[in-house]
């Protein structure tokens, strides 16, 4: 299973906060946007990652990330020169992606929630040819819609209806058999001249090969395109960490609790930033090795390696 990263875009709704600074390297409250979805694609296991941005911030994201070694991953980096639609993400890999599967996510998109990993990994492991994501909102105008019959089978998918057919979007997370690069490649330009997810979906439905999974609303997902999801995205975060006292998308955690990473790592990337609260909350983690109350009560293990299930 590949992994890709979308990041490019105009990100002209957050105008001028994006005019000289790409949109996923802006921060959530106390880290960069992309570590959100960089951490989904850990927490499913994914270790071969491509990430698209603009040919003006690959160099930034690289800066940030690098080789992904230090993360014991693999990172790579594609530009995409203009925005011409999701679905360009998966053309635009194609030889990175080969005979493989793959999980593609935008990058302003942030997951979490109790069981997560564990749902991820199962829909991955299962997967046949396309599994997408509904989740319940209030504003489904904003996004692809799936259609429901009177037996909860899907019908229909419509990308940002005026008037939205449920309450279900579809989230920005998406895994595909190799065959969605051919599919990407013959999908036509919408009215509004991109290359629409939502068709490469309806493409897969039709030939019911598309399986569509509900989030329950014990889970979050949100994106942060506009200020104010942005804004919102940054106060759940804040509320989220301070109470419980762990990070959300800290990557090195999760590299560490996955076995990517030895302790001794976690610690000297700590070190290197002591000075403010991300690194002193990896010293935290490399300290806790062995104390309990930190595991995951309700799995009575390591936060990370308890909601895999059979692993
Ligand atoms: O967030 C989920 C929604 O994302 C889905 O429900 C919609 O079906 C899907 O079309 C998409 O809608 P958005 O209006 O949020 O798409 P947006 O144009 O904002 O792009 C989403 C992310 O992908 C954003 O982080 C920028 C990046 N992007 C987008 C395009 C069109 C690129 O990097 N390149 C592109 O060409």
């Amino acid at each position: 299973m590949k992994g890709i990263i979308l990041a490019g875009g105009s990100g002209s709704r957050l105008s001028p906060s994006t005019d000289s600074i790409n949109k996923h390297l802006l921060a959530v409250y106390d880290k960069p946007m992309i570590y959100y979805p960089l951490s989904v694609l850990m927490l499913g296991g994914i270790k071969e990652i491509m990430i698209i941005s603009t040919p003006e911030d690959k160099s930034r994201f690289e800066g940030l990330l690098g080789d992904g070694s230090s993360l014991g991953i693999s990172l790579i980096y594609k530009e995409q020169s203009d925005p011409n639609g999701i679905p360009e993400a998966l053309t635009l890999s194609e030889y990175f992606i080969g005979k493989d599967d793959v999980t593609l996510i935008l990058g302003d998109n942030i997951f979490y929630g109790q069981g997560f990993t564990t749902l991820l990994r199962k829909a991955i492991k299962d997967h046949e040819h396309a599994t997408v994501f509904g989740y319940r909102v209030k504003d489904a105008s904003r996004f692809g819609v799936v259609e429901f019959d009177d037996n909860q089978k899907v019908i229909s998918l419509e990308e940002k209806p005026a008037e939205p057919k449920s309450d279900f979007a579809v989230t920005g997370l998406y895994i595909y058999d190799h065959h969605a690069v051919q599919k990407a490649k013959n999908l036509p330009f919408s009215d509004r001249g991109e290359l629409e997810i939502t068709d490469l979906n309806q493409a897969y439905l039709d030939k019911g090969q598309l399986d569509v999974q509900l989030l329950g609303r014990g889970f979050a997902w949100m994106d942060a395109g506009t200020h104010e999801s942005l804004f919102d995205a940054a106060e759940f975060v804040k509320i989220t960490q301070q109470r419980q006292g762990f990070k959300l998308a800290c990557l090195e955690e999760i590299s560490y609790y996955l076995g990517y990473i030895s302790r001794e790592a976690l610690y000297e990337k700590g070190k290197s930033m002591e000075k403010n609260d991300y690194g002193r909350y990896l010293l935290e983690i490399a300290d806790r090795k062995h104390t309990k109350q930190y595991w995951d009560p309700a799995v009575n293990q390591n936060p990370m390696l308890g909601m895999i299930e059979n692993e």
